[in-house]
């Protein structure tokens, strides 16, 4: 895979959600433009950014949708999940409660989504390895048992943000 150009084969929408702060806008940032910022705000409404990569000689147009985690800030749930082809369901490794809210995502995403949708379990936050709080075999098990891939990342040093974005992507295809 590689930065593509100007033809466009496929666009693919591919769903950020989970609880505030687990690191979605982040993830997002990383993915997108290679950046990352401790001070984030709280994301309001919806937000959305592409970007181009060649998989298997295609140009595809990944288009990264991102919601607010909190209830108040979020935009209209079927909007969103429309036409998405990929989800990416994030929690933080230092904060059992965004992992123990997992189900309740899953559940309005399956309640929301096309059927066929590719879903992937993050852990987010790896960086924070002396802060765990969720052992990563408990999230294997819960993936494992839901039919969803699943993959610990850091927005902060990078590591897997791109190979979750591909692993989904290369699925979607
Ligand atoms: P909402 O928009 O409210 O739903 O939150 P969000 O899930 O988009 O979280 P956001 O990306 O804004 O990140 C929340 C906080 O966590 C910010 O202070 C980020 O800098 C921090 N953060 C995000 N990812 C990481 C990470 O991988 N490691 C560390 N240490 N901090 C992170
Ligand atoms: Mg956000």
């Amino acid at each position: 895979y590689g930065d593509a150009s100007q033809r466009v084969d496929y666009v693919f929408k591919v769903v950020l959600i989970g609880d505030s702060a687990v690191g979605k806008s982040q993830i997002l940032a990383r993915f997108a433009r290679n950046e990352f910022s401790l001070d984030s705000k709280a994301t309001i409404g919806v937000e959305f950014q592409t970007r181009t990569l060649v998989i298997q000689h295609k140009s595809v147009k990944a288009q990264i949708w991102d919601t607010a985690g909190q209830e108040r800030y979020r935009a209209v749930t079927s909007a969103y999940y429309r036409g998405a082809v990929g989800a990416m369901l994030v929690y933080d490794i230092t904060k059992r409660q965004t992992f123990d809210h997992i189900p309740r995502w899953l559940e309005e995403l399956r309640g929301h989504a096309d059927k066929n949708i590719v879903i992937i379990l993050i852990g987010n936050k790896t960086d924070l390895e002396d802060q765990r709080a969720v052992p990563t075999e408990d999230a294997k098990e819960f993936s494992q048992k839901e039919g969803l891939f699943f993959l610990e990342t850091s927005a902060l040093d990078a590591t897997n943000v791109e190979t979750a974005f591909l692993t989904v992507l290369t699925e979607i295809f």
